[in-house]
C-alpha cells in the first residue's frame, strides 16, 4: 500500500510513519509551505514536493496543483500529518475519500487549535488523540481509533503536548498498518474493524474504538 503524507511543519508524525512502516510505503511527502519536515523527509530518502500556498492566487488553484502532484504518485491513501489547511470536497472526492487525519484530542471534543490548553482550562480528567477520515468539515469525519491518557494534576500545556504526541506516534503507524493489512475496512464513510486486538498490540497502549467502546 502506498501513502502520500501531507505536512505543514516539523513532521514528527511523518518521521514516526517512516520509522514504523509495516505493510506500507511512502511514495511522497508534500508540504503547503516551507516546512522543517520536508528536510527530514529528504534526508530519509523520500520523494518530496513543496506546493507553496503563497505562489497560488487562490486556495482552489493551490489545491488543484497539490492534487495533481499527489495523483502523479498514485497513492492508495493520503495521510495528513500536521497539514494546516482544510481540504475541499473536490479534493477529497478526487481521491475517493481515502484521506486520513490525526488530531490531538478525543474527538468530537476540542476540534481546531490549542487543544492541550483548552483541555487544561476545562479541567478535563482525560485527553488523547484521534485518527479519523477526512471530510470537508474541520476535524470531522468518522473515527477509526483513539488513544487516551489521564491528565495529571501537575500537567502543563508542554507536558501534555509531549505525552499526546508520543501517543500520536504510536497510533498513526498502527492504524495505517491496519489499512494495509486489511484488518480495518473503510467503505465510503463506514469503518469496520475485523481485528481490534491486533491494533491494540501494534499500538501498544490504551486504544479505544469509538464504534465499539
Ligand atoms: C500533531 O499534534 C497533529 O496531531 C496535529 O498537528 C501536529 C503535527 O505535529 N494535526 P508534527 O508536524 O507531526 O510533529
Amino acid at each position: 500500500m502506498k501513502i502520500a503524507i501531507l505536512i505543514s511543519g516539523r513532521g514528527s508524525n511523518m518521521a514516526a510513519l517512516a520509522e514504523n512502516r509495516q505493510g506500507f510505503e511512502i511514495c511522497l511527502v508534500a508540504a503547503d509551505r516551507p516546512a522543517a519536515g520536508l528536510e527530514t523527509a529528504q534526508k530519509n530518502g523520500h520523494r518530496t514536493a513543496l506546493i507553496d500556498r503563497k505562489k497560488y492566487p487562490a486556495k482552489q488553484s493551490h489545491e488543484a496543483a497539490l492534487a495533481d502532484e499527489i495523483a502523479a504518485h498514485d497513492p492508495d491513501w493520503i495521510i495528513l500529518a500536521g497539514y494546516m489547511s482544510v481540504l475541499s470536497e473536490t479534493f477529497i472526492s478526487r481521491f475517493d475519500g481515502r484521506v486520513l487525519n490525526i488530531h490531538p484530542s478525543l474527538l468530537p471534543d476540542y476540534k481546531g487549535l490549542n487543544t492541550h490548553a483548552r483541555v487544561l482550562a476545562d479541567k478535563k480528567t482525560h485527553h488523547g488523540v484521534s485518527v479519523h477520515l477526512v471530510t470537508a468539515a474541520l476535524d470531522d469525519g468518522p473515527l477509526l481509533a483513539q488513544m487516551k491518557l489521564a491528565v495529571a494534576p501537575n500537567d502543563t500545556e508542554t507536558s501534555l503536548s509531549e505525552r499526546v504526541l508520543a501517543l500520536e506516534h504510536q497510533l498513526y503507524p498502527a492504524v495505517i498498518t491496519a489499512l494495509a493489512e486489511d484488518f480495518v475496512h473503510v467503505e465510503g464513510l463506514n469503518v469496520r474493524w475485523s481485528d481490534t486486538s491486533r491494533l491494540r498490540s501494534i499500538a501498544g497502549g490504551v486504544v479505544c474504538f469509538p464504534p465499539l467502546d
